[in-house]
């Protein structure tokens, strides 16, 4: 199908990209497969196992380490505010990543043509391909292409003598990186499954711990320190995620609207996510004004969306980004979040930037600014004043359309006498 041999698959030596590797040379004519890991904080077994598989394949294997681009990634959305109906799209935010990083290795490798093993039915194919046919290569899905069954698949490996150890990837569909951990399929589909604690490996049972604290020093909207500890990215979500985790603080189970409009269930678990969301709303609370939180709500909610699409590269994007950017100065203090119950709740939170007086808010000081308490009284007696007129106004209009109706009513009644 095409002239160049090489083609550059995103491998993670799981059936569906294994499956891809010979149906690129069989179906696609490539002469040679070079299989690309991208590492945004998978577990080391994922590791080992795309690499045991590549080596059984005898395919020319990569990994990339893309955590740190990844988890600034992850850091700005917080900036934003972001999740897509309750989830902090880890998954989301990683595939451009990923897809970036492939396409790097692929024009470096002189590749005609660039793969993924995604089906039709998902979000990923999406995000993969708005990335890569932004470039001159060949986009190839061989699974959403050949219209392939995972039953297939199996017979096909069987045929083939692939390297999948059958049934061994477990009972669900997982995809972990920094940012969370998602498990989805089997039987989790039913949205009235309740799911057994067995599902959950990032989160202990809530309430088993007990009580714990954390400051979290933001510095212009990004977390930089964790009770006084400086912390790069990587290591800052990390460590929150075994601390959040421990509390069984972000579990998340949902159904979500996936871009092609399906709806599908959905488990996740995010401890470090929730702790940094819930941190950087509660500072946004102090510093910025009210006009500024009302109006960054529906910023933050479009820059979800996009980000949910895979599409942060959008135009509209910059351009959210510039208001992100405009408040996110002030966004510089300390949140305190108690991990309680399976939550993570700000309970406490101090910056330089607070649009707070506490002589103006208390109940015990007479005047502030040379503003009084009776200077309320003013305001006061405005106050619902259109509302109080239009439902006077209205109940006037009601009436006089009775009274007329009742003097109609009665002319026709002495007409038919
Ligand atoms: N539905 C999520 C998304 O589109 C995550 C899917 C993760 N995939 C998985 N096999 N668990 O962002």
């Amino acid at each position: 199908m095409t002239g160049t041999s090489k083609v550059a698959l995103a491998f993670s030596g799981g059936l569906d990209t294994t499956v891809c590797v010979p149906l690129l040379e069989e179906e696609y004519d490539y002469d040679e497969v070079i299989g690309v890991t991208v590492d945004v904080g998978q577990p080391a077994e994922e590791f080992a196992e795309a690499e045991e598989t590549a080596e059984a394949l005898d395919l020319d294997h990569y990994v990339v380490d893309a955590k740190a681009e990844f988890a600034e990634q992850c850091l700005d959305s917080v900036a934003a505010n972001a999740t897509y109906q309750g989830y902090p799209l880890g998954t989301a935010l990683a595939r451009p990543v990923i897809a970036d990083a492939i396409l790097e290795v692929a024009e470096d490798e002189d590749c005609g043509g660039i793969a993924h093993g995604c089906t039709g039915k998902g979000n990923d194919q999406l995000r993969f391909e708005a990335v890569w046919r932004d470039s001159d290569l060949e986009v190839i899905a061989p699974v959403r292409e050949l219209g392939l069954t995972r039953e297939w698949e199996m017979e096909y490996a069987a045929e083939k003598d692939l390297p999948v150890e059958g049934g061994n990837e477990g009972d669900w569909s997982i995809d972990t990186n920094l940012w969370s951990r998602s498990v989805e399929g089997a039987k989790l589909e039913d949205p009235g499954y309740v799911p057994p604690e067995d599902i959950y490996e990032w989160t202990e049972t809530p309430g088993g711990k007990g009580v714990e604290t954390v400051e979290i020093a933001f510095e212009e909207g990004k977390p930089v320190a964790v009770d006084g500890e400086e912390l790069p990215p990587v290591q800052l979500i990390e460590y929150l995620n075994d601390l959040a985790g421990s509390h069984g603080v972000g579990r998340t189970d949902m159904m979500e609207d996936r871009m092609l409009g399906l709806k599908v269930r959905e488990n996740y678990e995010h401890p470090a996510a929730t702790t940094l969301l819930n941190a950087h709303e509660a500072l946004e609370g102090l510093v910025l004004t009210k006009e500024e939180r009302d109006f960054k709500a529906q910023v933050d909610d479009q820059w979800a969306q996009k980000a949910y699409e895979g599409l942060l590269s959008a135009p509209l994007v910059d351009a959210l980004d510039g208001f992100v950017d405009a408040t996110q100065g002030k966004v510089t203090g300390t949140v305190t979040v108690k991990f309680e119950g399976g939550q993570a709740r700000p309970v406490g939170r101090e910056s330089d930037y607070a649009v707070y007086s506490e002589s103006a808010a208390s109940f015990n000081t007479e005047s502030v600014d040379g503003i009084a308490q009776e200077d309320a009284t003013g305001v006061a007696k405005y106050h619902g004043f259109q509302s109080r007129l239009a439902n006077e106004v209205a109940a006037d209009a009601e009436a006089k359309k009775a009274e007329l109706l009742a003097d109609g009513s009665g002319d026709e009644g002495e007409e038919e006498q």
